[in-house]
């Protein structure tokens, strides 16, 4: 691919763009920033990385400047405020809803024809907005929050099995925030399932950290995680550019899959060069689908506050 963009130079979008640039997916790799100078000086950092970890990707950093992004064929969005202590994702929509606005319609501008990964929160109805924003089909705008909390599930996992988490896989659903719904009855090492060697009570105790995993590191550093976050997003690009149709759990726009409507939720997708190739509708048991109906509502909520603000009228 000829370029990329990773809009946002903080901790998740230069983390993001250093993963995009050490895999080297592109021949540049653009990031962009409100605060003058930070994109510049990190992608000049990472790019100094370049003949000791040996990519050729090019990294570029730009204040603002949106012609510079031209062409890209990936754009990735992880502007805005991360939490701080106290703070539910959800807290930081008043501020983000108008920032992933504008920087997705800038953006569009010049990559009229790129896929849109949304990593700003709220995750779920930022990627709504971002939707919103680009008028393009929703199978090119979608979010990134499953990569990362079934990656910290397996993480998880691998310890109390003491596995590699190479051999764990996993599948979760729903909203990114305490409503997201990991599924044990998916989860297997190397094809054994899960419930096979864990107890109810400790896989339990795993799901409840997978849900509460942002909030563990929010608590522990003052604000939110980036190297997951960032190479989770990273992935998703990689699955794009390299044409894989992964099966990852993606923030995904729902018209009448799992009986849900006008809706963005994690569900698990084939992610190709087209962007969502397919949803995929997997089967679930009626505790399962409560759980996903839940997760739908409390993001629906969110979605409401969105609406109240009137930003897309
Ligand atoms: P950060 O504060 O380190 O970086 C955010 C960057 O966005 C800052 O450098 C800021 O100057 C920039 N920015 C703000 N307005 C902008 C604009 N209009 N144009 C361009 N750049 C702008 O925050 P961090 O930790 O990188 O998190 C970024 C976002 O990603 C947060 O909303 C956070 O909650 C979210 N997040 C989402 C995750 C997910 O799983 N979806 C995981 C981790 C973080
Ligand atoms: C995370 O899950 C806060 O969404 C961010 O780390």
């Amino acid at each position: 691919m000829e370029r990329i963009t990773v809009i946002g130079a903080g901790n998740v979008g230069a983390t993001c763009a250093n993963v995009i640039a050490h895999k080297d997916l592109a021949k540049e790799v653009v990031l962009v920033d409100i605060k003058e100078g930070i994109a510049e000086g990190k992608a000049l950092d990472i790019w100094q990385t370049s003949s000791i970890n040996h990519f050729n990707t090019r990294v570029t950093g730009v204040t603002n400047d949106y012609l510079k992004t031209k062409g890209s064929g990936v754009i990735v969005i992880t502007s805005g405020l991360p939490r701080k202590p106290g703070m539910s994702r959800d807290d930081l929509i008043k501020t983000n809803a108008a920032i992933v606005k504008d920087v997705t319609e800038k953006a569009v501008k010049y990559s009229p024809d790129a896929i849109i990964i949304v990593v700003s929160n709220p995750l779920d109805v930022m990627t709504y907005a971002a939707y919103m924003a680009s008028n393009k089909p929703s199978r090119k705008v979608f979010g990134m929050a499953g990569t990362l909390d079934t990656g910290r599930y397996r993480a998880f996992l691998a310890n109390a099995l003491n596995v590699s988490p190479n051999d764990i896989h996993a599948l979760l659903l729903g909203g990114h925030g305490d409503t997201m719904v990991p599924l044990p009855r998916y989860t297997a090492i190397n094809g054994i399932p899960v419930t096979q060697l864990l107890g109810k009570d400790e896989l339990d105790k795993i799901v409840e950290r997978t849900k509460k995993g942002g909030g563990e590191l929010v608590n522990l550093m003052g604000t939110s995680a980036w190297y997951a976050p960032g190479a989770a997003a990273a992935q998703m690009v990689e699955a794009i550019v390299d044409d894989q149709n992964r099966i990852f759990p993606v923030c995904a726009f729902l018209q009448g899959e799992y009986g849900l409507k006008d809706v963005y939720l994690g569900v698990p997708v084939k992610l190709g060069r087209r962007g969502i190739e397919e949803i995929i509708e997997i089967e679930l048991n009626k505790e399962e689908k409560k759980l996903l109906n839940d997760s739908s509502e409390s993001v629906k909520s969110v979605m409401k506050v969105l609406d109240d603000m009137k930003l897309f009228e």
